[in-house]
């Protein structure tokens, strides 16, 4: 068992629960199981026995394990010991337009109120980010830098931060440098620069479904229409399926989370992008990649990108620096292989980035921080989906099926049949809980009983007892459809 860092940023306590949680999580300690006594644990981890207990307080008090008379404590058991993943989609496999209505600015205006509890959007605390550092590399560029900071910069963007982008992309395995690389504000306009380089209104967007969002609506206001592909909670869209319906379909583009997607959670093994790689090759299509939660892996490789795997330019990768530094800082990028002189055309025309926030990341990455950052990060997120996924299967009813992400920090949960999202999301805010209801991540409203939940947030009481509501309404809403 590795020893818990006594300098880390998070409680000593705290890295102890969440290597207990790690545990349970991976099924090293089952149900039932007695739990390393506090002296052999504060031996192990080199902590004192207050610290270990301190730990399994928390530990028995979020519900994960329960004290036993002069025994010990013990893991506790789950109504649902382990809950399943969704089943794979079956959506309509007809190109639609997008209606995607007025929910996303309900939950973009819930999350900003004080006192509402945010797990309706993909959003870090900011407690989890390098905020001194990033606001020190300001300063300093401010100062040291104060007329090339004010002045604008000309897509592609700061040559420095492509630099670096590029260098980090490269070590994926890609063959890209600076120049491949045009700065964004953030990944919603990589994302947009990429659709209208490749699409026009009225062409066919080939999606995973459910799908992010803010793409549905970006497909809504282009007038493009979306093609709804079938995925699995672990693997991704299902490509046979795609297969199949490039056939039937004049598909213009396909667009892809292919790592770690955005609500499903699932992560698309490396082989099966290079085989979509391919496949669209043969049928030159292009395919806009979202790599936004690529670097948030809970395993030790970071997975590949399906770029590594292009030979023809075809494929259009966007990401950003807002789940893993700052969403506020707008950066964002996309590297548009063929489509480079379209995207910058779209680009000039669009807006330039901001100067001081593309000069203070840049500086940031070369100061050679962000790897040791990325690894608290991944740990802090790994454990705060562990957290979440266990406490919804202890405080939803039987039933309810929780994805299980291997990365990223969002949720996809199933809720028991006869209780509808949209509803539960009603309730939800009335309660001071802001969740996204499934019907957004579809053009078809499909997804009525499914919920997705923001595990961005540091797990603290606040968020452990909003699950705990979010549960009793799913007990409320099941029971009412029962005896309906
Ligand atoms: C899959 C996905 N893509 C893009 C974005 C937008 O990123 P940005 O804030 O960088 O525009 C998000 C944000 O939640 C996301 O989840």
């Amino acid at each position: 068992m590795a020893v818990v860092d006594p300098v880390g940023e998070r409680f000593l306590y705290d890295q102890v629960g969440q290597l207990v949680v790690a545990m349970i999580d991976n099924q090293t300690l089952q149900p039932g199981d007695r739990v390393p006594s506090l002296r052999k644990l504060s031996r192990q981890l080199q902590v004192s026995v207050t610290t270990v207990m301190q730990a399994y307080g928390r530990l028995e008090e979020q519900g994960f394990i329960e004290a036993r008379p002069q025994s010990g404590y013990y893991v506790r058991s789950r109504p649902a010991a382990d809950p399943q993943v969704p089943r794979k989609t079956r959506p309509y496999s007809e190109p639609r337009p997008v209606a995607v209505g007025d929910t996303v600015a309900a939950i973009l205006a819930a999350t900003k109120q004080p006192d509402v509890v945010p797990l309706g959007i993909a959003n870090p605390s900011p407690e989890l980010l390098p905020v001194k550092a990033l606001n020190r590399a300001l300063a300093r560029v401010a100062g040291e830098r104060s007329l090339t900071s004010i002045d604008y910069t000309f897509p592609p963007g700061h040559a420095e931060l492509r630099r670096q982008i590029a260098y980090r992309t490269a070590a994926l395995g890609c063959e890209v440098g600076p120049d491949d690389v045009v700065i964004a504000n953030g990944c919603t306009e990589a994302l947009s620069l990429a659709l209208s380089a490749v699409a026009k209104p009225g062409d066919v967007i080939a999606v995973e479904s459910p799908a992010y969002f803010f793409v549905l609506e970006m497909i809504e206001r282009l007038g493009m229409l979306a093609l709804e592909i079938c995925t699995d909670a672990e693997t991704g869209m299902c490509l046979d399926t795609l297969e199949r319906e490039l056939d039937r379909h004049p598909v213009r583009a396909v667009v892809t989370v292919a790592n770690f997607h955005n609500p499903v959670g699932s992560l698309m093994p490396d082989a099966a992008k290079q085989r979509l790689v391919r496949m669209l090759a043969e049928y030159q299509i292009p395919l806009i990649e979202d790599d936004i939660f690529g670097d948030l892996h809970f395993g030790d490789a970071r997975p590949r990108i399906a770029k590594c795997y292009d030979d023809d330019g075809l494929v259009l990768t966007c990401s950003s620096f807002s789940k893993t530094l700052a969403p506020g800082f707008r950066i964002g990028w996309v590297i548009p292989g063929r489509y480079t002189d379209a995207v910058l055309k779209l680009k000039r025309t669009m807006g330039f980035s901001a100067t001081p926030t593309q000069l203070a990341v840049a500086e940031f990455l070369r100061s050679g921080g962000y790897d040791r950052h990325l690894r608290r990060l991944r740990s802090a997120y790994r454990d705060q989906v562990q957290r979440m996924r266990y406490r919804v299967a202890q405080a939803f009813p039987e039933g309810t099926r929780i994805t299980r992400p291997q990365g990223g920090f969002v949720l996809w949960v199933e809720l028991p049949a006869g209780v509808d999202g949209m509803e539960l999301f009603e309730r939800a805010l009335r309660r001071g809980i802001s969740i996204a209801p499934g019907t957004l991540f579809s053009p078809t409203q499909k997804y009525r009983r499914f919920i997705r939940l923001n595990a961005g947030m540091l797990w603290n009481d606040a968020v452990c007892a909003a699950v705990d509501t979010l549960g009793e309404l799913v007990h409320e809403l099941a029971a009412g459809q029962a005896t309906a």
